[in-house]
């Protein structure tokens, strides 16, 4: 055993970052021996504290220094005292972009002993397939004339043959594997270049899957519809813009941002990918030992299944998922167990077969 060896770059980063990201490790380093590979961790204290040190979230030359390992796992980052688009633009963007990672997968469940705002709903599985990398998030446009009457900002979208057909291959190959069927987030009717662009590429693409089927569907309608009849919905791909706010929807949908993950592919393997919690440094809970660790810890199995490990990452998954049915749950969810008391709970089940 621990014969394949893994070197992961840690960023616990901000606030509850450094509460989840440990119990996270805890429990891969517990599983890794009985599934026969070793991770070596390599800490970064990137983040908010390296900025007020250096004024840069991460070393000039970070983007190298991740660039020999085999993944990152992030904790979070934000600070009340520094704004959200230096936290931003200084570390995740230019990582998910320098290392490619075009496919923000985000998977939603409703898990054990979580209740779900949507009265009747006890049962969802979808996923949320992100274009992550163009889309509506460029730095093309400006600012003119600040802060005289005249003044305006113009932001471009930038959608390419080449990003929305790699997005379109992912998502229908995931469609594939699942039900077959695949939404596509659109807005065809008021956004008159990009996406018909979107629409005409996505099924032409998704054309070449057999027993895949794309339904369009507006954006608008789409919202409404994922809180009306959420279990209409299988595998949805969207634009950069519309796969963040629908998967947070999603989220919202299945009781709790504290126990979604998402992953930042790369999925040719070329260069690392990078997993991550959905929320924030929460700075409101921070330093209390009582954030729920789930987030970080389904990230972490993301991880695991991304490396190849995925009997590992489907029994620390069921860890989690059996905790968590067991009725050990963090404040969040109602429960009074302390980070620590969830993880040991989790630690339980990961010394077991699943
Ligand atoms: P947030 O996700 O940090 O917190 C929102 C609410 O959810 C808070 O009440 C918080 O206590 C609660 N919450 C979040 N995660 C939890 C967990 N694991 N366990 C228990 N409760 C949890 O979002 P917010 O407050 O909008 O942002 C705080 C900071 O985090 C900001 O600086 C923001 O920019 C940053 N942020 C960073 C992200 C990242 O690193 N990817 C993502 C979202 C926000
Ligand atoms: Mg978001």
């Amino acid at each position: 055993t621990g014969t394949r060896q893994y070197t992961i770059d840690v960023i616990a980063g901000d606030g509850i970052g450094q509460e989840v990201m440990p119990a996270a490790l805890r429990c891969v380093d517990a599983l890794a021996d009985a599934h026969g590979f070793t991770v070596r961790w390599r800490e970064r204290d990137w983040g908010s504290d390296h900025y007020r040190a250096h004024g840069r979230m991460m070393p000039a030359d970070g983007i190298e220094q991740l660039a020999s390992g085999d993944g990152v796992l992030l904790g979070a980052v934000g600070a009340p005292d520094i704004p959200d688009d230096v936290t931003l633009w200084g570390l995740l963007i230019p990582i998910r972009r320098e290392f490619h990672q075009y496919v923000n997968l985000r998977p939603i469940r409703i898990l054990p002993g979580v209740t779900s705002p949507l009265r009747g709903l006890d049962e969802l599985d979808l996923v949320v397939v992100r274009e992550n990398i163009e889309g509506e998030y460029s730095e093309v446009g400006g600012r003119l004339y600040r802060g005289r009457p005249e003044e305006m900002a113009v932001q471009e979208s930038v959608f390419t043959r080449a990003g929305v057909t790699r997005i379109a291959r992912y998502a229908a190959e995931l469609a594939q594997q699942r039900s077959g069927r695949l939404v596509s987030a659109t807005k065809s009717n008021g956004i008159i270049h990009t996406m018909p662009f979107w629409d005409e590429v996505v099924e032409a693409t998704a054309a070449e899957y057999q027993g895949v089927t794309v339904e369009r569907v507006l954006i608008d309608a789409l919202a409404a519809r994922m809180v009306l009849k959420p279990r209409s919905v299988d595998v949805v791909v969207a634009s950069n813009l519309f796969g963040d706010i629908l998967s947070d929807l999603a989220a919202g949908a299945a009781g709790s941002i504290g126990v979604a993950p998402s992953a930042n592919l790369n999925p040719e393997k070329t260069h690392p990918s990078m997993f991550e919690p959905v929320h924030g440094s929460a700075p409101d809970i921070a330093g209390q030992g009582i954030a729920n660790p789930v987030g970080t810890m389904w990230a972490a199995a993301m991880m695991l299944d991304h490396l190849g490990e995925g009997g590992a990452a489907r029994h620390l998954e069921s860890a989690f998922e059996q905790a968590m049915a067991g009725g050990t749950l963090t404040g969040d969810l109602g429960g009074t167990a302390s980070t620590e008391e969830f993880t040991q709970a989790v630690l339980a089940r990961c010394a077991t077969a699943p």
